[in-house]
């Protein structure tokens, strides 16, 4: 694999986007089991946080329209989400790894807090598999049909964040994910409400 074909903001964008995993990496390959549970928490936290940015991406160019970053941010969403994927699949599989047997994965399935989150990343997967040129080429308009999946998918991970520790864990989802419902209901108003000059 090479990197040059890419510029250096796209490579600066990675390096930072992996911070997070570095920090996990002796949590990883250490033999402490109560730390490898404990990478539960950021690698949700990081994949519920890149996912968040990503989306509102749009939602920032509309409301500083003219603005230069909210157009870098724009164009390095796919990267973006594509680094919130990854977290949560590696949140995933230290989820069935920590739990241990096929059988304690089945028996949690029935919480709310659980099959929110699998239900998301159920959606996840194609929406991560076809974020490249070749599938957007493939799919014509379908492609964006698809990606609106992720609307719902960014509800049920709201719902399986809040819904953790007896909905105790509400608090943090809500900070997190308030700047993107607040963007989501710019973008409905801007949209749909926002009082237009009547044609004469
Ligand atoms: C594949 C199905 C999933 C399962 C079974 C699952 C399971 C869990 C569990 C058991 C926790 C609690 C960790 C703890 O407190 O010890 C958790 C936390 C969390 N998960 Fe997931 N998760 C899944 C998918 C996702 C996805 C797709 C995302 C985001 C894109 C996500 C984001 C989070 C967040 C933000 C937390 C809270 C972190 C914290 O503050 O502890 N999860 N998850």
């Amino acid at each position: 694999m090479s990197f040059s074909g890419y510029k250096p903001s796209t490579l600066i964008l990675w390096a930072v986007l992996s911070l997070p995993a570095l920090a996990a990496l002796p949590a990883l390959f250490g033999d402490d089991p109560r730390a490898f549970h404990g990478l539960l928490h950021p690698t949700g936290e990081w994949a519920a946080r890149f996912m968040i940015i990503g989306m509102m991406a749009s939602g920032l160019m509309l409301l500083f329209k003219g603005r230069q970053w909210p157009r870098w941010l724009v164009h390095h969403r796919r990267d973006i989400e594509v680094a919130a994927f990854l977290y949560a699949l590696a949140h995933t599989v230290i989820y069935v790894i920590d739990r241990g047997t096929l059988d304690r994965v089945v028996e949690a399935l029935p919480h709310t807090e659980i099959w929110t989150g699998w239900l998301a990343m159920l959606i996840f997967v194609p929406l991560a598999l076809t974020s490249n040129d070749t599938a957007q080429r493939w799919l014509h308009a379908g492609w964006k049909t698809l990606q609106r999946w992720a609307y719902p998918a960014a509800i049920l991970v709201l719902i399986h964040w809040a819904a953790l520790h007896d909905w105790g864990s509400w608090p943090p989802a809500a900070v997190h994910f308030g700047p993107l419902v607040g963007l989501w209901a710019y973008r409905l108003w801007y949209w749909y409400l926002r009082p237009r000059p009547v044609a004469v």
